[in-house]
């Protein structure tokens, strides 16, 4: 069942240049899990439109989940105005998030994020952790200023980064680093630009556990609209995929990445 609250914001903090991190507290805590979102209310009557949010960390016994976002344009600039104690109406959790049920204690997971594609990440690496997962993060990002939650993923992961311009890290891509891995994984999860999600779904096509978060435009976030769809790779399947209801994690080889 879809809830819906009027979650109250703990604390906000810029982490990054452009890039927020914001604390909300609240009863929808309690049945938020890996990889879903919040579809939330711009708190401007003129914007209809909810907008999507990873959910990043979660913190059920003090029921607050952190979010982390970027501004991109009016309702994420909005956000970013809030303060701790003012209300922000959120809708949600909602979507099918990441799978890790099947792994089993020592074995090997892969994460793979870039940029603001890096927050759902985190609560994913902690519940790998502690089920006894061994966790190697790679992450992508531009430049050095937009390196984020690098600290947060080291509590549960192995992590190497990657820059476009080699200001920090490794130069290149994660490409280049994942390239170069001996090393097999019994999971592989990915969230990130569409370029990078491309290059893990290739990579990990016939993986048997490999997953990539997809974003795409939303309106209702609740499957009712239509507005979000994927296509199916495969020609026979007619089929298709609403990224806020089936999604916003798929299995790698099975959607058209365009
Ligand atoms: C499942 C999902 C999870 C997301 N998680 C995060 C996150 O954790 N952190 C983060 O910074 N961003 C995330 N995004 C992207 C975020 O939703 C957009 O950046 C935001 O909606 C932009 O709103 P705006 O008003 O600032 O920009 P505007 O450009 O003014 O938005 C206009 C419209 O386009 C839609 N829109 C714009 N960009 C996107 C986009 N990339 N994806 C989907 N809809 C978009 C908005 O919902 C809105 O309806 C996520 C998107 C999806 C689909
Ligand atoms: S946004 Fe309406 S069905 Fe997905």
């Amino acid at each position: 069942m879809l809830l819906k609250e009027n979650m109250i914001i703990v604390s906000q903090r810029e982490i990054a240049p452009r890039i927020y991190e914001m604390v909300l507290t609240g009863d929808l805590v309690d049945s938020m899990t890996i990889g879903q979102f919040l579809h939330i209310r711009v708190p401007d009557a003129t914007k209809l439109l909810r907008r999507p949010i990873s959910i990043s960390q979660v913190d059920k016994t003090k029921k607050e989940v952190t979010l982390v976002y970027r501004i991109e344009g009016a309702g994420t600039e909005l956000f970013s105005k809030l303060c701790a104690g003012d209300i922000l109406d959120c809708m949600g959790p909602q979507g099918n998030g990441f799978h890790i049920d099947f792994l089993e204690e020592k074995e090997a997971a892969l994460i793979v994020g870039g940029g603001i594609g890096v927050p759902p990440l985190v609560e994913l690496a902690k519940q790998l952790h502690e089920r006894g997962v061994c966790v190697t993060a790679v992450l992508g990002f531009a430049t050095a200023d937009a390196v984020i939650l690098e600290n947060e993923l080291a509590c549960y992961a192995d992590v190497i980064v990657t820059t476009d311009d080699g200001s920090y890290g490794i130069k290149g891509y994660v490409s280049t680093v994942i390239d170069e891995m001996t090393q097999t994984f019994d999971a592989v999860y990915a969230c990130g630009a569409l370029g990078m999600l491309a290059y893990v779904d290739r990579k990990f096509e016939k993986h048997p556990h490999a997953y990539i978060s997809l974003e795409s435009r939303m309106a209702c976030g609740m499957g009712a609209c239509y507005a979000c769809v994927v296509h199916l790779r495969e020609q026979s399947n007619v089929a298709n995929k609403r990224v806020c209801e089936e999604g916003p994690v798929f299995e790698t080889g099975s959607i058209i990445l365009e």
